[in-house]
C-alpha cells in the first residue's frame, strides 16, 4: 500500500521527522518556492498532518486539504488549531497531555522560586562582582503565602501536588469545581485573586481566555503579589502587567510565555523583580522526544484503523476506534 501523505509546516525534532520519512509520504510547506502552487499540487494528497504550536493550523489552511483525516499536535495546547473548522470536517485533532505534566509542574514551581527568592537577580549579581561589596539585598518568602491557581487540569494538579510539600495554602479557579480535591474553589477569578499572592497561571489559552488576567486581577492580588505564567501570554494583559510591576502594584513575576512569541516586550526587560524564561516548560531532551513519540503514535495508531490515541476533547468520534486518550 502507499504510504499516506503527510504535511508538515515546519520541520520537527529529528527523533519526529526519523519516525514520520519511515512511515509516511512527507511535505514540508516551510521549504516550497511556490506555497500557492505547492497547495495546489499536494493539498490534494495531503491525508495527515503533524505540527505545533509555532505553527497556526487555521480554517484557510484546512480548507486547501479536502483529503485531511487528522492533524497531529505536539504540545498539549492546541489553542493554534481551529479545532471548530477541524471538527466540522471529521478531521480528528491529537495532543500530546501527560508525558509533560511532571516537566512543566517542575518548570512552574522552580519560576516561582526563582522569582520570589530573586534567584536569577542574585546570579547575576554575584556574576557582575557586586558580592564582596555588599550583601545580595533580603528578599521576599514563600512562607506563609496563599496560592491560587488558574486550571487545576493535569498540569496544574501536579502543580498543587508539588506545592503541597512547601506549606502553602491553594486554592483554584476554572471553568468547574473538583469533587476530587480538598483545595478552595473560587467561581470567579477576581474573588480568587483577592483571596491569594500568589497567582499561577496554568489555564489553556483561546479565545475564552484571553486576557483574562487583567488590571482589576493584578490589583486583587496586591503588593506582596507574584504572577507566575507557565500556559500561554495571551491570557495576560501585557500592559497592564508592566504597569502593575513598575508602580508596585504586585511584587514581581515569572514568566516562561508571552504573548508575541519569540518577541518580548523591552519593557520587561527593564523591570528587575521579574524572571524571564524563553518557553522552556516542556523542554527537557526526555520530555520532548516522550511527547514526540505520541504525536508519531497518534498518526501510526490513526492509520492502523484503531483511532486516535490522545484526540483533544473538541474531536469527533467518528467510527474508528474511541482512542484511548478519552
Ligand atoms: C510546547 C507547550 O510543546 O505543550 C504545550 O502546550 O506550550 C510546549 O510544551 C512548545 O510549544 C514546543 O515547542
Amino acid at each position: 500500500m502507499q504510504p499516506a501523505d503527510l504535511l508538515l509546516l515546519k520541520p520537527m525534532q529529528p527523533s519526529v521527522m526519523e519516525a514520520l520519512a519511515a512511515a509516511f509520504t512527507l511535505h514540508r510547506a516551510d521549504t516550497a518556492p511556490d506555497p500557492d502552487a505547492f497547495y495546489r499540487e499536494i493539498g490534494p494528497r495531503i491525508r495527515a498532518m503533524a505540527t505545533g504550536a509555532q505553527a497556526p493550523v487555521d480554517r484557510a489552511l484546512i480548507e486547501k486539504l479536502p483529503r485531511l483525516e487528522i492533524v497531529a499536535s505536539f504540545g498539549v495546547g492546541y489553542d493554534t488549531i481551529d479545532v471548530a473548522a477541524a471538527a466540522e470536517r471529521g478531521i480528528v485533532v491529537t495532543n500530546t497531555p501527560d508525558v509533560l505534566s511532571d516537566e512543566v509542574a517542575d518548570l512552574a514551581l522552580g519560576l516561582l522560586l526563582a522569582t520570589v527568592r530573586e534567584i536569577s537577580q542574585a546570579d547575576r549579581y554575584l556574576r557582575a562582582g557586586h558580592w564582596p561589596t555588599r550583601t545580595y539585598p533580603l528578599t521576599a518568602t514563600l512562607r506563609g503565602r496563599h496560592v491560587g491557581i488558574l486550571g487545576l487540569g493535569r498540569i496544574g494538579r501536579a502543580i498543587a501536588h508539588r506545592l503541597e510539600g512547601f506549606g502553602v495554602t491553594l486554592s483554584y479557579h476554572g471553568r468547574r469545581r473538583q469533587e476530587d480535591v480538598a483545595y478552595a474553589f473560587h467561581p470567579t477569578l477576581l474573588e480568587m485573586a483577592r483571596a491569594v499572592d500568589v497567582l499561577m497561571i496554568v489555564a489553556p489559552g483561546g479565545p475564552e481566555t484571553n486576557g483574562i488576567v487583567n488590571a482589576e486581577i493584578l490589583e486583587a492580588l496586591g503588593p506582596d503579589g507574584i504572577v507566575v505564567n507557565v500556559a500561554r501570554g495571551s491570557l495576560v494583559d501585557e500592559p497592564a502587567l508592566i504597569e502593575a510591576l513598575r508602580s508596585g502594584t504586585i511584587h514581581g513575576a515569572g514568566l516562561d510565555v508571552f504573548a508575541a512569541e519569540p518577541h518580548v516586550p523591552a519593557a520587561f526587560l527593564d523591570l528587575e523583580r521579574v524572571v524571564l524564561l524563553p518557553h522552556v516548560g516542556s523542554g527537557s531532551v526526555h520530555t520532548r522526544e516522550a511527547m514526540g513519540r505520541l504525536v508519531v503514535d497518534n498518526l501510526l495508531s490513526w492509520f492502523s484503523g484503531k483511532g486516535p490515541l490522545t484526540p483533544v476533547p473538541e474531536t469527533p468520534t467518528n467510527g474508528r476506534g474511541t482512542g484511548a486518550g478519552r
